[in-house]
């Protein structure tokens, strides 16, 4: 830690991990409900369930997203935050909005919205809360007169998310204007700005952990950040494919998303090839792993098992089906969770003094459970998305009869959420068995891979 005010950083962190432990937990109790009779159907139905789910999701990687923004713009720009105190104001406000919000939907007080359920008022305070965001990161950058092409990705990537987040504060009476506009910020999120955040934390990352070149780095992130552009934003027209709108979206839709999995390819080579030049040197090799991990798993769920969907003549039998999960859940996760969590594991040795930079065998297990977990989640849905398609769409069956001929299916998805939720709680655990000293100064400006040895002794 070379400046004090990224502690902010490890606050944010926290937060992050206690809500992503609610998140998983309301996550099994959702699946448990796959297998029916409900005993809690009153009380806490699926669909209740299942917005606090996802939306603990949305507010847990935006935590984490906060949290990482505060710890790399004092490295990159190199000046501490512009407030330290409105940071935290900040963060305190975020978690109210959160808690009061899940608190909420308990009772159904929400915007019916997928995955922006947030009522109004919430909406509202989400928005302060980003423009004192931007403003605090802004004005640390403007008064450090220092701004780098990673660090600019990164803020573009915060500041479109924060702009594409205007749409969902306008009500609809109609569900179907609704749903065309809610894609403005769900995808355009997603595939676009959230991947320029990604990027950016991968580029910050691999330089640091396998000293790969600066400037090469940020070459792959400009072709990276202009692949995600050209595909993704007409891209978005693979959710119009059965909207109401003119038939050419289909074409349209159907080709420039099929391009998007390009910048993902690119992402997880660059990240390979990096770790290739360096091998495991950097003595933080949990974090290398957490780092190429969240670009290879990136090129899977959302990538290749996005792919697979995204043709209008596939998802004509796929659309919101299971197989939907079984994507969203692979590509989550490897985007978004993991690259968070490589911020996190990156971070804490510098943070927590006890915390040795190699980690301990049960931080691997964490990350293999998780790893395992989440393959065998995205297999289960897998599976029975395509028994599902092939019973309910094209042998006529009703929809509960057919939930009721694919339940080993979510028997499987239990016991692989389970091993999640294991690697999950590890991970957690080992987050909080340490006390952040904020004391371990980290004097190189960009230690790269400097090797273990050396790092012994220094
Ligand atoms: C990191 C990037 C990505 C994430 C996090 C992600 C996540 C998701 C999620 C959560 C949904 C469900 C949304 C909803 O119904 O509200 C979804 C739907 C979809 N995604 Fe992605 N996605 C990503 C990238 C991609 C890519 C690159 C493609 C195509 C190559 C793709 C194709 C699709 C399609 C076709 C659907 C609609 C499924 C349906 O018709 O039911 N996604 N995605
Ligand atoms: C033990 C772990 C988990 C379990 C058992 C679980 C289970 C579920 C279930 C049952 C649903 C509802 C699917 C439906 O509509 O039928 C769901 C939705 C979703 N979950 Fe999870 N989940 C877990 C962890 C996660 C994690 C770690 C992420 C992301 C990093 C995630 C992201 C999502 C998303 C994006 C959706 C909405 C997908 C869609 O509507 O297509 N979940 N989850
Ligand atoms: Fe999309």
């Amino acid at each position: 830690m070379k400046y004090r005010s990224q502690a902010v950083a490890y606050w944010y962190f926290a937060v992050a991990m206690g809500l992503f432990g609610l998140q998983v937990a309301f996550g099994l109790l959702a699946a448990t409900k796959y297998l029916g009779p409900d005993p809690l159907i009153n009380l806490v139905p699926f669909d209740v369930m299942k917005v606090i789910h996802t939306n603990l999701l949305v507010v847990w990687v935006l935590t984490g997203f906060m949290g990482g923004t505060y710890w790399i713009v004092p490295e990159e720009s190199r000046a501490e935050l512009h407030s330290v105190k409105l940071a935290y104001l900040q963060l305190g406000l975020w978690v109210v909005m959160g808690v009061s919000a899940i608190i909420g939907y308990f009772f159904r007080w929400g915007a019916g919205t997928k995955l922006l359920e947030q009522p109004l008022p919430h909406k509202i305070v989400i928005v302060v809360v980003m423009l004192m965001f931007l403003y605090n990161v802004f004005m640390t950058i403007r008064r450090s007169g220092r701004f780098t092409t990673t660090e600019g990705v990164l803020l573009g990537g915060l500041f479109l998310a924060a702009l594409l987040y205007l749409p969902s504060l306008i009500p609809f009476d109609n569900y179907t204007l609704g749903t065309f506009y809610r894609w403005w910020t769900i995808h355009l999120w997603v595939e676009g700005c959230w991947e320029m955040i990604q990027g950016s934390m991968l580029a910050y990352l691999l330089i640091r952990l396998t000293g790969a070149d600066r400037e090469v780095m940020e070459k792959w992130l400009y072709v990276i950040v202009g692949l995600v552009f050209i595909s993704g934003v007409i891209g978005t027209a693979h959710h119009y494919y059965w909207l109401g709108v003119p038939e050419y979206w289909l074409l349209t839709g159907g080709f420039f998303s099929a391009l998007e999995p390009a910048p993902l390819v690119g992402m997880a080579i660059y990240a390979y090839s990096a770790l290739r030049r360096s091998g495991l040197a950097h003595p933080n090799t949990l974090a290398t792993h957490w780092t190429v991990g969240s670009a290879v798993y990136t090129m899977f769920g959302a990538g290749l098992l996005g792919l697979a969907h995204t043709w209008p003549t596939v998802n004509k039998w796929t659309h919101g089906t299971l197989i939907t999960p079984m994507h969203g859940h692979a590509a989550f996760f490897g985007a978004y969770a993991m690259i968070v969590l490589a911020m996190i594991t990156y971070i804490l040795p510098q943070v927590c003094r006890d915390r040795g930079d190699e980690g301990r065998p049960s931080d691997y297990w964490a990350f293999w459970l998780q790893l395992a977990g989440m393959f065998g989640m995205t297999l289960s849905f897998a599976t029975a998305g395509i028994g599902q398609v092939y019973l309910e769409r094209i042998i006529g069956l009703g929809f509960l009869e057919t939930q009721l001929k694919i339940q080993v299916h979510f028997l499987m998805l239990l016991a692989a959420g389970t091993l999640f939720a294991s690697g999950v709680g590890l991970f957690i655990w080992n987050f909080f068995r340490y006390r952040p000293t904020f004391d371990h100064v980290v004097t190189v400006d960009e230690p790269g891979a400097v090797p273990r040895a050396a790092r012994a002794t220094a």
